[in-house]
C-alpha cells in the first residue's frame, strides 16, 4: 500500500491524498461503508460500487469468523471472492465488537475469551490468532487487536488498557511479519491508538503507534460517548503526533457534521453504521439537514427523494413514496434509504476532496456544518 498527499488546506489541517493498494485507488478524505458481514447491509454490491460509488468497504473480524467462518472463506478464495467486490476492503480486528460483549468476555494478557452472540459457544482472540483469521479474509488493510475503552473510564483502568493494546500490538506485528498473504495480493498493518480522554495517555499512545512506522494508523476509542467537543480535541491531538505522511483512520465517526470537523483536523479514513442503520429507520440525510421518512410531513410531499442527490433513488422515487414504504413496512424502504445515505456520505467526502482541491474547504465546511446538523 502506497499513500500520496496531493493537497493540504492552508487554513485547516485538511488534506486530499491517494491510497494505492492492490485493488485499486482510494482518493481521500473518503467514506467506509460498513459492511460486518461481508455484506453492505440492504444494498447490492453492483450499486455500492457503480451508483454510491463507494471506494473500499469494511468487514468485521468477528462477524466473519463465526459466520461464515474461516473454512469457506479460505475455500472461497478470500472474502473479496466471496461476495464480489472488486475494490479495497478494509476489516475491523474484533477488538471493538469483542469489548462490546461486557458480560461474555474475559481479558488476559494472551487475549480474549469470549462467547458467541450467535450460540454461546467460547472462543480465543488472541493477537496472533486476529492476524491469521485476518490473512484467511484477506482484507487489503487489515486492524491491530486493540481494546476499546468505554467511557467514562477511569485513569488507572485506562493506564493499564492502552499498555496491553500496546503490548498486542507488538505482538499483531511480529506475527504480521511472519506470515504472508495467501491470495497474491498485499496486505497492510494499521496500528490503533487508544488512551481514553486522557491526554497524557492519548500522547503517549500516538507516540508509540507513530514509532511502529505502519502504512497507515487509526485512532480509536472515540465516538464512545465521551461529549462531542472532547472528540474533536483528542482527534485533533492525537493528529498532530500521527505522520503527516501516512492515512489517519478515525473509527468509527460519525454524523456528517462529525465527519467535516474529523477532515478539517487531518482525518483521512472514516467509516459508521449510521448511514446504513439509521437509514433502516427512516432516517436520512441529505443536503438540506435531517428527514425522518417516518414523519407525517411527508405523505403528499411528492417531489424526490433528495433533489441535489447523486444516487438514482434520489431522482427515481418521491419523498412520499418512500415514505409509504416504510409504513407499510415494505423491505424496499429501509433499502432505498440504505442506499441514497450512503451515497449521500461518498458525496460529502468527495466535495470535501473538491473544495480542499480548490482552497476554498473551510468556508464551506462552516457553510456545510450549519445545514447538515438541522432537521427538516
Ligand atoms: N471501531 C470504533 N472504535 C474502535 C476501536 O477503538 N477499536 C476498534 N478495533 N474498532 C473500533
Amino acid at each position: 500500500m502506497d499513500f500520496r498527499l496531493t493537497h493540504t488546506d492552508s487554513r485547516s489541517n485538511a488534506r486530499a491524498g491517494l491510497i494505492t493498494t492492490d485493488h485499486g485507488e482510494i482518493a481521500t478524505p473518503v467514506f467506509m461503508p460498513v459492511g460486518t458481514a461481508g455484506t453492505v447491509k440492504a444494498v447490492h454490491i453492483r450499486d455500492v460500487d457503480e451508483d454510491v460509488k463507494a471506494r473500499i468497504i469494511l468487514g468485521n473480524t468477528y462477524h466473519l469468523y463465526l459466520r461464515p467462518g474461516l473454512d469457506i472463506l479460505r475455500e472461497a478464495g478470500g472474502l473479496h471472492k466471496f461476495n464480489g467486490w472488486k475494490k479495497p476492503i478494509l476489516t475491523d480486528s474484533g477488538g471493538y465488537q469483542v469489548y462490546s460483549l461486557t458480560d461474555r468476555r474475559k481479558m488476559k494478557e494472551e487475549g480474549v475469551v469470549f462467547q458467541s452472540h450467535i450460540d454461546g459457544s467460547k472462543h480465543m482472540f488472541s493477537p496472533e490468532r486476529v492476524m491469521d483469521i485476518q490473512r484467511i479474509i484477506g482484507a487489503d488493510i487489515i486492524m491491530a487487536f486493540d481494546e476499546c475503552t468505554p467511557y467514562p473510564c477511569d485513569y488507572n483502568y485506562a493506564v493499564k488498557s492502552m499498555e496491553l493494546t500496546h503490548r498486542w500490538l507488538d505482538r499483531c506485528i511480529a506475527r504480521f511479519n511472519e506470515t504472508e498473504d495467501l491470495y497474491g495480493y498485499r496486505q497492510t498493518l494499521f496500528p490503533i491508538v487508544q488512551g481514553s480522554v486522557y491526554k497524557d495517555l492519548r500522547i503517549r499512545s500516538a507516540e508509540k503507534i507513530a514509532s511502529c512506522n505502519a502504512g497507515g494508523n487509526a485512532i480509536g476509542g472515540l465516538a464512545v460517548g465521551e461529549p462531542v467537543e472532547t472528540m474533536y480535541e483528542f482527534t485533533e491531538l492525537v493528529c498532530s503526533i500521527l505522520p503527516h505522511d501516512k492515512p489517519r483512520y478515525l473509527m468509527g465517526v460519525g454524523t456528517p457534521v462529525n465527519i467535516l470537523e474529523g477532515i478539517s483536523q487531518g482525518v483521512d479514513m472514516f467509516d459508521c453504521v449510521m448511514p446504513t442503520r439509521n437509514g433502516r429507520n427512516g432516517m436520512i440525510f441529505t443536503s438540506q439537514g435531517i428527514i425522518n421518512l417516518k414523519n407525517e410531513k411527508w405523505k403528499a410531499d411528492f417531489s424526490p427523494l433528495d433533489p441535489e442527490g447523486t444516487s438514482f433513488v434520489d431522482s427515481a422515487y418521491s419523498r412520499a413514496y418512500v415514505r409509504h414504504l416504510f409504513v407499510a413496512g415494505e423491505i424496499l424502504g429501509p433499502m432505498i434509504a440504505s442506499q441514497h445515505n450512503i451515497a449521500f456520505y461518498l458525496w460529502l467526502v468527495d466535495e470535501a476532496r473538491r473544495k480542499i482541491e480548490a482552497g476554498t474547504f473551510s468556508t464551506w465546511k462552516d457553510e456545510m456544518v450549519k445545514r447538515l446538523g438541522q432537521r427538516i
